[in-house]
């Protein structure tokens, strides 16, 4: 266990991103009560999480995170979370197709309800709000009572979560993951777009190999591994007091575990090395991202590393790199070099979404498709000149159809916006979008991986 670290030791340090509780007295009985809940998630499954990451910081496997940038109580409902879902097993199947080697699937689901904001309140002519912070802490609504934190609302979100989770576990295990139903996962509006094409070709090759297979006997009644999936879930761990109420010690190692998500991530407006968000993460044993903005120079970058990973395990510590596509090459060289030269074991992981969001010509926040695949070309171009390993994507996305982010083969114009814009925060890719960033990937990875073996024939 970590020496001198108590989960509410972080309630010491300068903290960040938190509302204004009016009712604090209310706040604590919410925190009592979830104190008093059973874990989401169980330590085992976070252990398992961590030994796939150890597998992508080797290179021998890829990190595959994405969902909703919020969850939203309105838009909870099990058509969401399987379109969410099903979207992340296509992207899944054209990465390990094109990458031959396993994807780690961790969803942006089950608890990513909290959210930073720039500013504190929000004035719109005469009135001046509280900022919406998440469904976990407010309503989006520009109302007075809407906007007052509510600390109630928490248990709504452990609630949620725990029926997500439930029914996320239900599909990977009880036969919606089948890879035998690859074919089917192709639906809706992606089916008839030129992604859903280029899926199908996958499908019908892989539905090939498996008719061979089961052949020789191996079907999904005998190999579970055809049969079922594995899937994580992730948030940003932005409400402290959250956290701490889901951290428990585990009875087989004696560790402490944040048992709200298996893996965890601080943002980049909260990742201070004297704060807060820092001293929580770095006393319990999930595997933990840190997103890494333009702003952070090497030395703080490897100070971070030797705080959150003493032990320098691998699997333990994620980077997700967000610099924006215009700044992926001058500032994510300095990083990856220092962090290869000094040894640290980290997976690099590419969020080609908050660096790159606009505001369009008639209001909406936005990001333009081009510019999300330029950062991840950006990216892989880096790790490529460095000799190191780009292990994984981070992105946001849903599985419907909605028009948020510009361009992709849909050709969303900005006019095109207003036609299905429902993000509770940052637009997100629509399932057409996601897809053809997976193709992008793989295709980014097959390139590097032959111009490797071209510079290894040619120094030999
Ligand atoms: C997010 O992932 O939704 C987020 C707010 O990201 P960042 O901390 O990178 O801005
Ligand atoms: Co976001």
């Amino acid at each position: 266990m970590t020496k001198n670290w108590s989960p509410e030791g972080w309630r010491q340090k300068p903290v960040e991103q938190q509302p204004n509780w009016t009712n604090l007295a209310e706040l604590k009985s919410v925190e009592d009560r979830l104190r008093s809940l059973p874990p989401l998630v169980f330590a085992g499954e976070v252990r398992s999480l961590k030994s796939r990451l150890a597998d992508v910081c080797n290179g021998q496997a890829f990190l595959l995170q994405g969902g909703d940038c919020a969850e939203s109580f309105a838009e909870f409902h099990a058509d969401n979370i399987r379109d969410t879902f099903r979207v992340m097993l296509q992207m899944a199947v054209v990465l390990t197709y094109g990458a031959k080697r396993p994807v780690v699937k961790v969803g942006r689901l089950a608890g990513q309800f909290a959210k930073p904001r720039s500013a504190d309140t929000e004035i719109i002519g005469e009135e001046e709000l509280p900022s919406y912070r998440g469904d976990m802490v407010n309503d989006m609504s520009y109302d007075p009572i809407a906007r007052r934190p509510d600390p109630e609302r928490q248990l709504r979100v452990y609630n949620q979560s725990a029926i997500t989770l439930n029914l996320l576990r239900a599909f990977a295990q009880g036969g919606y993951a089948d890879l035998q139903e690859v074919q089917r996962w192709n639906m809706g509006f992606v089916a008839n777009s030129r992604q859903g094409e280029r899926y199908r070709d996958i499908a019908a090759r892989l539905t090939e190999s498996l008719d061979f297979m089961s052949a020789c006997g191996m079907t999904s009644e005998t190999t579970p591994q055809i049969r079922e999936t594995e899937f994580f879930t992730s948030h940003e761990a932005l409400l402290l007091g959250y956290e701490e109420a889901l951290t428990r010690v585990d009875s087989t190692s004696g560790s402490w575990y944040d048992c709200s998500a298996h893996m965890l991530w601080i943002g980049d407006r909260t990742r201070q090395l004297n704060g807060a968000h820092v001293e929580f993460l770095k006393g319990v044993k999930n595997p933990i991202g840190v997103k890494v903005g333009p702003t952070i120079r090497p030395d703080e970058l490897i100070e971070l590393i030797d705080i959150l990973s003493p032990d320098n395990e691998a699997g333990r510590l994620t980077l997700i790199s967000r610099m924006g596509a215009d700044a992926v090459q001058e500032k994510l060289p300095q990083l990856v070099r220092r962090v290869k030269e000094e040894g640290r074991k980290v997976v690099w992981s590419c969020d080609p979404m908050h660096g790159n969001t606009i505001k369009s010509s008639n209001g909406y926040k936005t990001r333009p498709f081009d510019q999300i695949l330029a950062e991840v070309r950006g990216f892989y171009s880096v790790h490529h000149g460095e000799g190191t390993y780009p292990g994984g994507v981070h992105f946001e996305m849903t599985g419907q159809d909605v028009t948020e982010c510009l361009g992709g083969a849909q050709a969303i114009t900005e006019e095109g916006l207003s036609d299905r814009y429902h993000t509770h925060c940052d637009p997100r890719l629509n399932a057409s979008q996601a897809l053809e960033l997976a193709f992008l990937v793989a295709e980014q990875i097959a390139r590097n991986e032959d111009s490797t073996e071209t510079e290894l024939i040619a120094n030999n």
